[in-house]
Parts: structure tokens; sequence; C-alpha cells
């Protein structure tokens, strides 16, 4: 299990956690999406490969 304390947007300290939370209580499919609810991913976009496969662990 991976470690869900984890920061996976630097620019915005954003973690695991929070980015699965928003994935799974709004349905998320998309970076973009994550990005408008948790802000993940709004900065520099070198986080965009990481959200992609938790967004895919998530849902297949
Ligand atoms: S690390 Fe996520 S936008 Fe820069």
């Amino acid at each position: 299990m991976k470690d869900n304390d984890e920061i996976i947007c630097n620019c915005l300290q954003v973690t695991r956690g929070e980015i699965i939370e928003a994935i799974k209580t709004k349905g998320l499919t998309l970076v973009d999406e994550v990005g408008d609810e948790t802000e993940a991913g709004t900065g520099c976009s070198s986080c965009h490969g990481d959200i992609e496969e938790i967004l895919k662990e998530i849902n297949g």
C-alpha cells in the first residue's frame, strides 16, 4: 500500500490521500479535474504523470 501522506504535487503541497479522496468522492477521471478540485498539478505540471497513475489505480 502506498503512503497516503506522500506529497504528490510539490508545487501546491497536495498529498496522495487528498487526490484519492477527491477522485473517489467526485468521480474524477481527468488530471484537469483533479486540479480543479485539489489544485494538484496546477503549478509546474511535473506531477501530471503521477496524478494519471493515481487516476488509473482508482478508476481502473
Ligand atoms: S509538482 Fe504539481 S504542479 Fe508542480
